[in-house]
């Protein structure tokens, strides 16, 4: 009788690692479900089918820390806050500005950004000064529920609104606004490859970018900024930052 068969012991091996689980997949990753509205170069845009930039990576970043992967949900930006307020999804990433008004309704990561409302026309526009723009017949075009919204809203008069930034920069072609009020990162991103437009003055405004979160989420918050501090102080958040700013392709 044969003592020693290796075909059979392989068969039994497999058997056994069936029975008990050894060839199973990894348990799945928990799901981080990021809200944003990706047309805002650097922060947040397409490429190639995915949503890649300063917030999308920020967030893939720390998220792979904590054990999550990543999932974007694409939105317009005026449901951004609301999604995250009514837990629809876990955080909002989409170049949103710390405002004393929208603390009420949401909390906000540490700051990772310095931006501020910039001002675009094109060259041969005769709006050369800010104070022109109060005139009521300069038609200025904004994105709806933006803090260049609610500063035009404000300080110069009621302003035409679009659902993106992309939009209210094309009506600036074709001569449906005179001049649009918005960020001055995706300002700038655009004008390099229109030089048919500039950026009036200094900027109107300075506001710090964050995250968002639900107030009733303060431990998933706390573990964020927990990251987002060692992301600072690694520099590497200035890394990634740089990684879009030095680059007019992405
Ligand atoms: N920073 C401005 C705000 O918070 C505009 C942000 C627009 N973001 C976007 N992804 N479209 O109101």
């Amino acid at each position: 009788m044969k003592k020693y068969c290796p075909g059979l012991c392989m068969l039994m091996l497999a058997g056994i690692a069936l029975l008990t689980g050894c060839g199973e997949k990894k348990a799945e990753k928990k799901v981080l479900l990021m809200a944003t509205e990706p047309t805002f170069p650097p922060y947040e845009f397409y490429e190639k089918g995915k949503v890649i930039g300063i917030d999308a990576d920020i967030v893939r970043e720390i998220a792979a820390k904590l054990g999550y992967r990543v999932e974007i949900i694409d939105m317009k930006f005026d449901s951004v806050i609301l999604a995250v307020k009514n837990g629809k999804c876990d955080i909002g990433a989409s170049g949103i500005t710390v405002t004393e008004e929208r603390k009420k309704q949401i909390d906000f990561s540490l700051p990772y950004a310095v931006e501020g409302q910039v001002v675009v026309v094109p060259k041969d526009s005769k709006l050369a000064k800010i104070e022109s723009l109060k005139e009521d017949d300069v038609r200025l075009g904004v994105q709806r529920e933006t803090t260049g919204d609610a500063f035009v809203t404000k300080s110069l008069h009621e302003p035409i609104r679009f659902d993106s930034v992309n939009l209210v920069l094309a009506a600036l072609h074709t001569g449906d606004v005179d001049a649009v009020i918005c960020d001055l990162g995706p300002a700038k991103r655009y004008i390099a490859t229109h030089p048919e437009l500039t950026i009036l003055e200094k900027p109107l405004t300075q506001e710090e970018y964050a995250f968002v979160f639900s107030k009733d989420n303060e431990e998933l918050r706390k573990r964020f900024d927990a990251e987002l501090l060692k992301l600072k102080q690694s520099g590497k958040l200035q890394q990634i930052i740089d990684r879009y700013q030095n680059s007019p392709s992405k």
